[in-house]
């Protein structure tokens, strides 16, 4: 297992660092795991000028998987927008041709507390957001700002998804559903936009390929909103790049803490890039509290998809569930009575456990 570590920027090399204390304890366990380090984000712009230098490329196509911390950080906001941290991360997305984003949304038992929502509606919650990653509004051409013939300046961005891209995106989602519920939602807004439309067209087409599997559409205003209202209504949830990115953003605040969520973003083969789903966290990162859980669950991820190694990323799991239920608890996920722990100190239970 040849891995690409690439910790990035703010909390980054926090929590990769716990993530590479598991599979070092998998490596003296007998897994043959390979890692390299190379920067990203604004790391790599300090180190080479460049959020995604050629070197770091290279590796991460060279490895079967790559290990990603976040990217980002007040420093870097004034940067021109090509140097800018995050544009390491949509090349490398694009570079890789990482086009499904698997965003699992689940409450644990023991922090069902920890969401903002009554744990009613919550608890047990277990859903698998799939957003399309190399495509939509924001790699779409043209766009920018420019001047109309009335000298008013205009911002402008362009919405395309071509039919293969909507093909193979449906496909994936259709797997997953069939290893869970049998039971997708197509999430779109065909009521206004044309790509929309064209979306819910093509996953229509695909899903006769999957008659096992139950779909249904929705529009994304509804989806934002049956979201926090009965969120278990959902199992596999289906979508575009803008809207997977808003949606799953909400729908991590469902299980209490956006420090607990993992993802997964593959390529044809299940070459994969796993990461947590927050960012660099730049409020808090150096302080050593920040939850590493989010990055260790992505390894997990990576040992089912790169690596086909469900054992081992129930393992994993299995270990993050003990640590919880033996009271461990990171600031963002603290309620009274538990021991609070940093980031270091949980990477060590992990690997314990
Ligand atoms: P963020 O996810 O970094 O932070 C949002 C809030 O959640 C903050 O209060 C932070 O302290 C907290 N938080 C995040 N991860 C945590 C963890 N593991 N443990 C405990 N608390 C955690 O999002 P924000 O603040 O909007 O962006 C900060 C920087 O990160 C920006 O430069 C942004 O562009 C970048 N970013 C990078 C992403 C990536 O690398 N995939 C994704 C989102 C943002
Ligand atoms: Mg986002």
């Amino acid at each position: 297992m040849k891995i690409a570590v690439l910790p990035g920027d703010g909390i980054g090399p926090e929590i990769v660092a716990q993530a590479v204390k598991v599979l070092e304890a998998l490596r003296s366990d007998g897994l043959k795991i390979e890692m390299e380090h190379a920067h990203i984000g604004g790391a790599g712009y300090d180190a080479a000028k460049d959020p995604l230098p050629e070197a770091t490329l290279d590796l991460s196509k060279a490895s079967d998987a790559v290990l990603l911390g976040a990217v980002g950080g007040y420093q870097y906001d004034n940067l021109p927008r090509p140097m800018r941290p995050e544009q390491g991360l949509l090349r490398i997305r694009k570079g890789l041709g990482l086009f499904a984003n698997l965003r699992p949304a689940m409450v644990y038992p023991e922090l069902v507390n920890a969401s903002t929502l009554r744990s009613d509606i919550v608890s047990g919650l277990d859903i698998m957001i799939l957003r399309e990653l190399t495509g939509d509004i924001y790699f779409g051409q043209p766009r920018g700002i420019r001047t109309l013939e009335n000298g008013e300046r205009q911002g402008f961005d362009t919405m395309h998804y071509s039919e293969s891209e909507v093909r193979r995106v449906a496909h994936v989602g259709f797997q997953i559903a069939m290893k869970r519920n049998k039971k997708l939602c197509s999430v779109d807004k065909a009521n206004v936009l044309d790509t929309s439309m064209f979306w819910r067209e093509i996953v229509t087409e695909v899903a006769k390929e999957y008659p096992q599997v139950a779909l249904s559409h929705m529009y994304v205003d509804n989806a934002a909103m049956q979201l926090v209202r009965a969120p278990k209504q959902f199992d596999v949830i289906l979508t575009g790049n803008i809207f997977g990115d808003i949606l799953s953003d909400e729908a991590s605040m469902l299980t209490g803490s956006i420090g607990m969520l993992p993802s997964a973003s593959l390529d044809e083969s299940n070459k994969g890039l796993y990461e947590p789903c927050h960012g660099s966290a730049p409020d808090i990162a150096g302080k050593d509290i920040a939850n590493p859980l989010a990055t260790i669950l992505s390894v997990a991820m990576m040992m089912q998809y790169s690596f086909g190694r469900a054992d081992i990323a129930q393992r994993i799991e299995a270990a993050v569930r003990k640590v919880l239920q033996q009271g461990l608890r990171t600031g963002d996920i603290y309620e009274e009575g538990k021991q609070k722990v940093g980031c270091a100190a949980m990477g060590d239970a992990v690997v314990a456990a």
